[in-house]
């Protein structure tokens, strides 16, 4: 059931109109579908084919006679017409029975649906592909006090209201949403005078938070007028949050359905963290409308088209709103962390995927992530106004399509004159390139040479030489910056850069702000590292300097049994007091290596990680830094304590990461003296959180833990994270029978994706803890993934992804993860999302 980007063909029909009907009724909705049909002259075809899953077929009509169409377990087909037509059909389908979480379902009593990428089949027949466009009016009829559905509200009485979006969609951005809700309301005036209604809708009780999404919304809204010149172009705006959902959200034209997570934000119940995911996220949907909406993708091989660029989008406006090297610091950790293990082991595929069996195994770190680097550095090769030109042309020319990475491009190559041939590349060779460098000086010329590598992938065993943007700046010997950061443009396997009329030997601070995402692999040593710690002009490049320094000296205490290096903690020791650095900048210099970067670096360097090891020595290196400046870690932990009301905003929550990441450390060495009292004394969960996960990492929360639960037990979210960290910061030993103990938790709810997800995604992220040596950890993630397959595939096989790193092992663990993943492929009746993950992890 493999499908290929090269076999698109269009659908042979157009969609003219679609009015459905809902009766709704958690066991038994009634769905009625009227839609308009006509022969597409460019897509002829000899069977007229609707999808239709789960469906129960009650009647279907042409032209108003009755017809016997032929059904299979996918869809129907029917003899139709030659000639435009009209299609009439009544499914029942059974909301309250689905936790799948896609198409239409239930939470908590209200109706809610999830119909990307091919959720729309389990609501009616349709042509569900996104090249299917079509303008909507929906009816919906039952005694929920609130009913919406996408675009514009038409008409509402006694059980019922009516909908129209005179904006053609395909079926994946269809929405629906009836409950006994309650909103939060507003209004934003566009840059040419529109009044939108603003809402966002949450079940009673949750009014109190949503204050700050829409805050949010009306930022992005703002923005993307402001940044992209793009309007919003409805009456209204509604925002649902939902407590069972799969994904983050969803940006449904006009009626974006969230994860309750992703959007109810108040000071009491969410952290820092929280609150500037939340803000991204709001914007993320929101910035769909014109990146996704108004132009879509002509298939699901091109799903980077709208979210690489959409992810691009949101890391502006959060760069915008908050600190721009920060932002970027942290998305680079995110890239590494997620998308570099992706492209190095067997998951590995292009940000443009060629074939795939179930579409919902590629919302990945790659075609997300990736796929917004490949923006970003098409911005960086063109430059600012060139890329605005570009996007302008974009949506002049695409507005009202369905597209494809080829349109994209070539808009470029229009707008801006440039040979994209060799660029695409980026779209189609998976792979982390590994970019080389080696350095000369002679006679005041500085040369530097570089070579590109990309190892093989699943099914691309040779790899082209791909374009690469390498910013680059040189600093003197006395610290002073010779040569501003200049783009450098390779194009070739191998290639020389030569600076010259240099007066000394320079330091190179080699890409800077990350400006490809490739492994730089330098020859260097510690006093370099810790000039350009202390000397680059480039923020990025001065913490990727000491991250290298606290790496190189971790690497030695794991591989040659060395002590904690004390340069490294110097320099530490001199970034941390430099009261003229940002704070959240000296919070993340203050973070080590995670364990798992450690073990992919290894890995890079044929070696075997020992996942305990790693874990020891982290934490050895974490009691030495507490050993080394005490002193210092007490004066940054007073200085940085936040007065007054809580402020979520960038700067008090760079205070509070700071104080918060000294009172980890300190916590090493007073026995949780200060976590203890800052916890009674917290009056936000930020920290409250810190204070409770210090005294965690000690294992001395017994008393605030039980408290903890005991007055949060009624919030959901809140107590999701009471699961999460106990499997967090339990002892490697420890972390599968914590999380098998918390299963039994009456609050355990493996139907909601949060839950499972607090429980058993903690437990696939602390390595040291899945990857014990008993086995315990992979054993029971196995059994649980088994029993939630045939109620929620698509979260199951996302998380199968825990085992995507089993090569990288010894032999006794990979024998384990392979017998686990063997297991669960052996299953009857394993769902296709999960089997098509397991087959590609285990590389059949
Ligand atoms: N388009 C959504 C977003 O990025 C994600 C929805 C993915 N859902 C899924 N079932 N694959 O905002
Ligand atoms: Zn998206």
């Amino acid at each position: 059931d493999t499908v290929y980007l090269a076999d698109y063909a269009p659908f042979g029909w157009t969609v003219e109109e679609v009015h459905l009907t809902f009766r709704l009724s958690p066991d038994a909705t009634r769905v009625t579908s009227r839609i308009r049909f006509a022969p597409n002259p460019e897509g002829r075809q000899d069977r007229f084919f609707l999808h239709g899953e789960q469906l129960k077929l009650i009647e279907a009509k042409i032209d108003g006679a009755p017809v016997s169409p032929e059904v299979t377990p996918r869809g129907l087909t029917c003899d139709v017409p030659d000639a435009p037509f009209t299609w009439e059909a009544e499914v029942e389908i059974a909301p309250a029975q689905n936790f799948a979480l896609e198409g239409l379902y239930m939470s908590n009593g209200m109706y809610c649906t999830q119909c990307e990428a091919e959720g729309f089949r389990k609501i009616t027949y349709y042509p569900d592909r996104p090249d299917v466009m079509s303008t909507f009016t929906v009816r919906i009829e039952g005694d929920e006090k609130v009913k919406l559905a996408n675009g514009n509200p038409v008409d509402s009485g006694a059980g019922f209201a009516e909908w129209h979006d005179p904006w053609p969609k395909p079926a994946y951005l269809f929405a629906l949403v009836a409950g006994d809700l309650v909103n939060h309301p507003d209004s934003f005036t566009t840059r040419s005078g529109k009044q939108v209604e603003l809402n966002i809708w949450v079940r009673p009780g949750d009014e109190d938070k949503c204050a700050f999404g829409m805050e949010a919304l009306k930022k992005s809204m703002k923005w993307d007028e402001e940044v992209y010149g793009r309007e919003y172009d409805l009456d209204i705006f509604n925002i649902v949050a939902v407590d069972d959902f799969n994904m983050g959200a969803m940006e449904n034209k006009g009626l974006n359905i969230f994860n309750s997570s992703c959007v109810l934000a108040s000071p009491e119940t969410s952290t820092d963290a929280n609150f500037e995911r939340i803000e991204a996220i709001i914007a993320h949907e929101y910035f769909h409308n014109w990146t996704g909406n108004r132009i879509t993708c002509r298939d699901w091989f091109q799903l980077c088209l709208k979210e690489g660029l959409t992810v691009f989008r949101d890391a502006q406006f959060t760069a915008d709103m908050r600190s721009e090297p920060v932002k970027r610091i942290g998305d680079v950790i995110d890239l590494r962390a997620r998308q570099f293990r992706e492209d190095n082991g067997p998951l590995a595929h292009p940000v443009r995927p060629e074939s795939f069996q179930e579409i919902n195994n590629f919302y990945t770190a790659t075609v997300y992530e990736k796929g917004a680097e490949v923006i970003g550095m098409l911005k960086r090769l063109v430059g600012d106004d060139e890329y605005y030109k570009a996007l302008d042309l974009y949506f002049a020319r695409h507005d009202g399509q369905a597209c494809t990475i080829e349109d994209w491009l070539a808009v470029f190559e229009e707008a801006t004159g440039r040979d994209l041939s060799q660029f695409k590349r980026w779209y189609s060779q998976a792979g982390t390139p590994r970019l080389h460098v080696t350095e000369t000086w002679e006679d005041g010329t500085f040369t530097l040479h570089f070579r590109q590598e990309t190892p093989a992938t699943p099914g691309q065993p040779e790899k082209q030489p791909q374009v690469l943007p390498i910013e680059v700046g040189l600093i003197g010997p006395n610290g002073d910056e010779v040569v501003e950061t200049t783009l450098l443009e390779m194009t070739e396997a191998e290639q020389s850069f030569a600076f010259t009329g240099l007066g000394a030997r320079p330091v190179p601070s080699i890409l800077r702000g990350f400006s490809a995402p490739v492994i730089l692999q330098r020859e260097t040593d510690n006093a370099e590292r810790a000039f350009l710690m202390a000397h680059d002009t480039d923020p990025y490049n001065r913490w990727e300097a000491g991250r290298g320094l606290a790496k190189q000296a971790l690497m030695r205490m794991i591989a040659g049994g060395a002590a904690p290096d004390e340069a490294y903690l110097g320099a530490l020791h001199t970034l941390l007091s430099d009261e003229t650095l940002d704070p959240a900048f000296r919070a993340l210099a203050m973070a080590l290596p995670s364990e798992d970067d450690l073990a992919q670096t290894l890995h890079e360097s044929s070696m075997t990680p020992d996942p305990q090891r790693i874990w020891e020595k982290r934490e050895e290196m974490r009691d030495a830094m507490a050993r080394w400046m005490p002193d210092l870690l007490e004066k940054l932990f007073h200085a940085h304590q936040v007065p007054g009301t809580y402020q979520p905003d960038a700067g008090p929550a760079a205070s509070r990461a700071l104080a918060n990441a000294a009172l980890s450390l300190l916590t090493r060495l007073d026995g949780g003296e200060k976590a203890r009292a800052q916890y009674a004394s917290a009056d936000n969960m930020t920290q409250q959180l810190a204070a409770l996960s210090c005294l965690l990492s000690i294992d001395a929360a017994k008393g605030e833990l039980a408290a903890f639960y005991d007055h949060w037990q009624a919030d959901r979210l809140v107590i999701d994270k009471w699961f999460s960290l106990q499997v967090a910061y339990a002892k490697p030993a420890e972390t599968a029978a914590t999380a098998a103990a918390l299963v039994e938790h009456p609050d355990f709810d493996m139907k909601n994706p949060n839950r499972f997800r607090a429980v058993f995604g903690a437990l696939s992220m602390s390595p040291a803890g899945f990857h014990h040596a008993s086995g315990a950890g992979y054993e029971l993630l196995a059994d649980w993934l088994l029993k939630l397959d045939p109620l929620n595939p698509q979260t199951t096989a996302r998380m199968c992804a825990a085992f995507q790193t089993w090569r990288r092992f010894d032999a006794d663990r990979q024998a384990m993860m392979k017998t686990q993943l063997e297991r669960i492929g052996a299953q009857q009746d394993l769902s296709r999302d999960t089997s098509e993950m397991v087959s590609r992890i285990l590389g059949d």
